[in-house]
């Protein structure tokens, strides 16, 4: 007989910071403040331990909010919970990162954050424009700043130890070859889209040889066109094991060494998204080799502009 099944609980080591990370995360990608604030106290409420947000999103302070209510109901504690947050790109230079950083935790109502990710490598004009952009509409970007500098800034902020781990977001494989050989403090964690549609094989080769765990946004593929949770093989999978497909794209993340963030509004798909359980290694083999389609749902890698943000350009 099997044993219990503790997917769902996994946490993957860090090579720096609070010591590891939970394989299942909690992304807070959601546009409007008093969903982001129930959407939040429910992930922590059906059992996810750790957090995702970023300055972007422009919900940290209902995240905060969220947070607060849950620990001073005294059924979690703040250490039980993994909480990261992201530097925008208009405070890429030194001098703007420890501001937006201590922002950040201002409003997350913390003393530290366990991850500070730079959100992507583009450098955007500094000031308080999230998106700059020209008479014509096209992004004023920041050559006064290369993405070494920003990130020996992150490394002063561990040093003050109110940040536990930094680490790259939307990076490609080179970006994040060039960043490892110059740091001091190497990076722990690389956070980018993957899914069976764009499964990065190359870059889960490099993070796992070098100890930095990759973690895969847009794990459901992000609810957009060709639907991954519809793919034949993913539902033919959920049948066969008696899981929802939603389940088997969580499960297949962990199963292959990623950490993952989900979102949802739904409390119902909360609770299933963390409700995951191993799935066989058939099953594995299937949805790593049977699947061929490749699809990036986010192009925010081309030009620094995030594609899943409702209600801003991009
Ligand atoms: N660094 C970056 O550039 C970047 C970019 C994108 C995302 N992220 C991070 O990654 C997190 C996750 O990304 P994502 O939002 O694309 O995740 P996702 O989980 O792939 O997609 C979320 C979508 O899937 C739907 N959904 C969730 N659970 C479901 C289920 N069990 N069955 C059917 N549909 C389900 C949600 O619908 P409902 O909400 O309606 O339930 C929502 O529309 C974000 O919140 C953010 O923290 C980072």
């Amino acid at each position: 007989m099997l044993g219990p099944d503790y997917l769902r609980y996994k946490k993957i080591p860090l090579n720096n910071g609070s010591g590891a990370i939970p394989a299942l995360g909690f992304g807070t990608l959601i546009p409007d403040s008093i969903t982001t604030k129930h959407a939040t106290k429910a992930a922590l409420e059906a059992g996810f331990r750790e957090l995702d947000a970023a300055e972007r999103y422009r919900n940290e302070a209902e995240v905060g909010d969220a947070m607060q209510e849950v620990f001073k109901a005294g059924k979690i504690k703040r250490q039980e919970v993994f909480i990261a947050t992201k530097l925008w790109n208009n405070n890429h230079r030194p001098d703007r990162v420890r501001s937006a950083f201590e922002a950040s935790l201002e409003k997350l109502q913390l003393d530290y954050v366990d991850l500070y990710l730079i959100h992507t490598p583009f450098a955007f004009q500094p000031g308080d424009e999230q998106d700059p952009r020209d008479a014509n509409g096209n992004v004023i970007y920041d050559e006064g700043v290369t993405l070494l500098d920003t990130w020996r800034t992150l490394e002063g902020l561990v040093d003050h130890n109110k940040c536990k781990a930094i680490g790259l977001s939307d990076v490609s494989l080179g970006q994040v070859k060039e960043i490892f050989k110059a740091a001091r403090i190497k990076p722990a964690v690389v956070h980018v889209e993957s899914h069976p549609y764009l499964p990065q094989w190359d870059l889960l080769d490099y993070c796992t040889q070098h100890g930095i765990v990759l973690q895969a946004f847009a794990a459901l593929g992000h609810s957009s066109e060709p639907r991954l949770l519809e793919d034949p093989v993913i539902a033919g999978i959920a049948k066969r094991v008696g899981k929802t497909p939603a389940q088997v794209l969580l499960a297949w993340a962990i199963q292959r060494g990623t950490a993952l963030l989900t979102t949802s509004k739904t409390p119902s798909r909360i609770k299933e998204n963390f409700d995951v359980s191993t799935i066989p290694e058939d099953a594995m083999r299937e949805i790593s080799e049977g699947i061929k389609s490749r699809v990036r749902f986010n192009a925010v890698v081309e030009t620094g502009v995030p594609g899943f943000i409702p209600g801003q350009r991009g």
